[in-house]
């Protein structure tokens, strides 16, 4: 017999038993941050009368949580957790002493950073020498300063930024050198010892020559002046805030010294969508604060640039990138911004999309607008990057032949050699927009005597937005590896290409879009850290797998334990996949609110609009047509972009691969794929698993209590245990939406068939009532129930199954605003309770904020009676879609009927 729950005041959770208080309280715990945050703003509501039911002493106890919740700013992965004692053995010969032979800002960060480490990982103090000590020492400098300190050194050839770890006997002394190319090399030497050495690696191991694989590897961060950030979900901005940068730079600080463990040099750090105040005179010196802030890290501060700021800040009567005063207000600014940030990275340039002003305005191309700065930075060493994301988003919808994906390749191809070498065209992986998978765009085959670089999207803008867990380098890896066949007879892989090697580019390289804020952890979540991580990683060599960016990462953030080690792998490396399978699979592109939130299910939204996102589903088939006439195809022609291997693998239904099939193909739903199953039985399949592994995920994380610190442990779990309702939110809207629209049934009779669930619309209701929901496949029948004016709600059902245990859960809207409060009663008893305090991003019931409350172990029998009590709260009118009811497996044995 399992352990029997003691109803009078227990609730069973996961892997916990608590009573009734301490469970509300553990996931208030939980929950607090978010909570807190809309708590202060809707404190008076939460203090009227009948909320002090809560009692003053469970708010005493939420203060005192949040207290013990607040963990601080997380290390992230420079955590330098002290090495146990076993793995010491190999750092026993250590030198006490460490010398810096080279007076850069940057190499002075590396010798604090190695005083730090080494007293962290291993409890050993350094000795500071200020010349070559006769003992034992490190010795950080470059190839010039050892050579002069060391005649005999024959110092290993090493590309810019690059470094050296080896040992150089002399004078009867071990020497352990950090040998950087220059100050960069030696702190990114630095970086690498010690992060090898919290990973338990011996310095033997180490020792050897390794340099960056591209020079540009920059993170763009998309801040506004007023604090907030476009698709950040990590907090408000560490720079700026209301329309000032902040006095207190600390933040941007630790950032910069985040960036410069994984080798990144460069840091944009406005939204793209750029204000062209940011260029303002008054504005320049603020920014020459953050440069101040990043420069001991070696990370170089770059903007991103209005194009019309000439006209709009400067009072010139026009923009023109052909007129000479508008080429000279830019070389003023270049000017003026190097006297104040001398090693100022350069501009970042979105124009000409989603209606940023831009050359075309002036029937100018790209590369005149991107050459006119170009030439006011070229005299001081910077760079422009120029995004090619540039499209029409008012795109005729009935043109069969209209294609957003072709765009940026039919606007920057005729351009290619066109760009001064200073220019670089940052081009998004894919031809779209960060989808959960695209193709790689064919405009980095497209570019052959242009600067290139890969605009990867750290922060998961359509990938669950850091409220579910997605490891992208899994992703990116399949991007960087393809091969573009971009020279016939030889491989030519993504990676290879912004590395500026097929095409012999001086300039190149790797871009992630990041959107860190002043949340503790940065991102929003702790598990989004090892994006970040993993694209410095694949920026440094992007050969590394995403299985070994998974493991070290997790041996520096959490420990060395190898259950720990192989479950989170194997948790991060099985997520991108399971995401797809329940968002977007067979190349739909993430079928999200794509005029919205880009959040939720909303997959009528990537239609009859200009954006061009579309599906092309009607009732007959779905796919987006992207053949092309020259291989006998007659589609958009996107795939006559690629160069012919690619074009032919990708024309060919017998050779296209089910992954991209629809974004490349418009078939019918009974087409049959290379698995023998149809499209739409594929589509309902992969749907359902990649539901049953979101559910599978909290499993594994569970096996890890006890093996992790106990809040990382519990901040993962009830990440992953909503991301396992918010998969079922997804697996219902998108197979309920293709049943609709083909009218073909599910062949295992599980779509728009939920033998387990008791809607709203079939419980006893008093005081809810039914509104609209759009879209409509986002809640039971198109309807949620809300409380509205009233202070409480129920809906109550009656258990009409056998007696036994059963998981209970119920299905409701948590809207950005307000934080209602729900009980559940089994009879008269409460049994649980819970409040809708997550941050989602809406204020309407429906796929962004649907949520599930789970309970397991709840013992039931014919005739009892479970209630939903909703009380609202903000604005929030505790709104509901259904319960579910699914028996527990040894239930189903009949070994435990209570
Ligand atoms: C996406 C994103 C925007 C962003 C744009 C860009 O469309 O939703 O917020 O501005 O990409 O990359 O410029």
């Amino acid at each position: 017999m399992p352990p029997q729950p003691t109803l009078a005041g227990t609730v069973n959770r996961p892997g916990r038993s608590f009573s009734l208080e301490s469970a509300a309280f553990v996931r208030l715990a939980n929950q607090i941050r978010p909570f807190l945050r809309k708590w202060t703003i809707t404190v008076a509501d939460r203090l009227h009368p009948r909320r002090i039911r809560i009692s003053s002493a469970l708010l005493l106890a939420v203060c005192l949580l949040a207290v013990s919740a607040a963990r601080g700013q997380q290390p992230a992965w420079l955590r330098y957790a002290p090495l146990p004692q076993t793995s010491q053995a190999a750092w026993a010969k250590i030198p006490p002493a460490i010398v810096n032979l080279d007076s850069s800002p940057t190499a002075a960060s590396a010798q604090a950073e190695m005083l730090r480490g080494v007293r962290s990982v291993l409890a050993r103090t350094l000795r500071i020498e200020s010349q070559l000590p006769d003992e034992d020492a490190f010795v950080l400098a470059t190839p010039a300063e050892l050579r002069a300190a060391f005649p005999h050194y024959d110092p290993p050839a090493l590309g810019p930024e690059g470094f050296t770890l080896a040992t150089f006997f002399s004078r009867g002394h071990t020497y352990w050198l950090i040998d950087g190319a220059d100050s960069r090399g030696i702190l990114y030497g630095a970086f690498h010892l010690l992060l090898g050495m919290a990973r338990g690696e011996n310095f033997a191991a180490m020792q050897g020559p390794d340099s960056p694989a591209a020079p540009i590897r920059w993170t763009d961060e998309w801040d506004n002046l007023n604090g907030t950030i476009e698709r950040g979900y990590g907090g408000r901005s560490i720079f700026f805030d209301s329309g000032q940068v902040r006095a207190d730079l600390t933040r941007a600080a630790d950032y910069a010294r985040l960036l410069a463990s994984l080798g990144i040099n460069g840091c944009a750090i406005n939204n793209v969508n750029a204000d062209p105040h940011l260029l303002t005179p008054e504005m320049i010196p603020e920014i020459a604060r953050i440069a101040d802030a990043f420069r001991p890290w070696g990370v170089r501060l770059a903007l991103a640039v209005d194009l019309s700021a000439p006209q709009t800040i400067g009072g010139l009567d026009t923009f023109d990138p052909g007129d000479p005063k508008v080429a000279a207000w830019w070389r003023a600014k270049a000017d003026a911004l190097y006297a104040a940030i001398p090693d100022f990275a350069g501009f970042v340039v979105k124009a000409d999309s989603e209606g940023q002003p831009g050359p075309s305005k002036y029937g100018r191309s790209p590369a005149v607008a991107a050459n006119v700065l170009a030439a006011a930075l070229a005299p001081h060493g910077g760079v422009v990057m120029y995004r090619a994301f540039v499209y029409n988003h008012h795109l005729d919808w009935h043109d069969a032949k209209a294609d957003r994906a072709r765009a940026a390749y039919d606007i920057f191809h005729p351009l290619d050699g066109q760009f001064a070498p200073n220019v670089v065209v940052q081009i998004k992986n894919g031809p779209i927009d960060f989808q959960v998978r695209e193709p790689v765009s064919p405009l980095f085959a497209g570019l052959r005597q242009t600067n290139t670089a890969v605009e990867l999207q750290v922060t998961q803008e359509y990938m669950g937005q850091q409220h579910q867990l997605v490891y992208l380098p899994a992703q990116w890896q399949t991007y960087l590896d393809f091969d573009l066949h971009a020279i016939p007879n030889r491989a030519t892989p993504l990676k290879s290409i912004v590395e500026g090697r097929v095409f012999h580019r001086p300039l190149g390289g790797f871009i992630g879009v990041t959107c860190v804020g002043l949340d503790d952890n940065w991102l929003g979540s702790d598990m989004a850290l090892a994006n970040l991580y993993g694209f410095g990683r694949l920026a440094w060599n992007p050969n590394t797998s995403a299985d070994t960016i998974a493991r070290d990462w997790t041996q520096l953030t959490f420990n060395a334990n190898p259950a720990v080690v192989s479950t989170i792998t194997r948790v991060l490396m099985s997520s991108w996949p399971m995401v797809e399978r329940y968002t977007g699979p067979l190349g739909l592109q993430t079928l999200t609110n794509i005029t919205g939130s880009h959040y939720g299910p909303a997959p009528q939204s990537q239609e009859n609009n200009g954006w061009g996102q579309w599906i092309r589903a009607d009732h007959t088939g779905v796919g987006m047509d992207r053949t092309d006439s020259k291989y006998g195809g007659d589609g958009t022609g996107f795939i006559g972009q690629y160069p012919p291997q690619v074009a032919a693998l990708y024309e060919s239904l017998a050779t296209c691969p089910d992954n991209l099939l629809l974004f490349m193909h418009h078939v019918p739903y009974t087409y049959r794929l290379h698995s023998g199953e149809t499209v739409i039985q594929t589509i309902y399949n992969l749907h359902y698993q990649g539901a049953e592994q979101a559910a599978d995920l909290v499993t594994q994380w569970q096996s890890l209590r006890g093996l992790i610190d106990p809040e990382p442990y519990n901040a993962t779990l009830t990440m992953l245990e909503y991301q396992a309702g918010e998969a079922i939110v997804w697996r219902d809207a998108i197979t309920r939406w293709f049943h609709q629209l083909s009218g073909i049934p599910d062949a295992q009779g599980r779509v728009d068939h939920y033998p387990n669930r008791i809607t709203a619309a079939q419980m006893q209701l008093q005081g809810y009532t039914p509104v609209d929901v759009h879209p409509w496949e986002t809640a039971s029948g198109g309807k949620a129930y809300v409380c509205e004016n009233r202070d409480l709600c129920t809906a109550s059902a009656t258990v009409t199954r056998p007696a036994g245990w059963y998981t209970v859960a119920v299905e409701y809207f948590d809207y950005r605003d307000g934080v209602s409060t729900f009980d559940l009663l089994l009879n008269r008893q409460t049994i649980a309770t819970w409040s809708a305090a997550n941050n989602l991003p809406g204020n309407a019931p429906d796929g962004d904020t649907s949520s599930r409350f789970t309970l397991r172990g709840v013992p039931l029998r014919p005739g009892d009676v479970l209630t939903i009590q909703g009380h609202p709260n903000g604005g929030e009118p505790a709104p509901i879609d259904y319960l579910s009811i699914e028996p527990e497996p040894n239930a189903a044995a009949g070994n435990s009927q209570p």
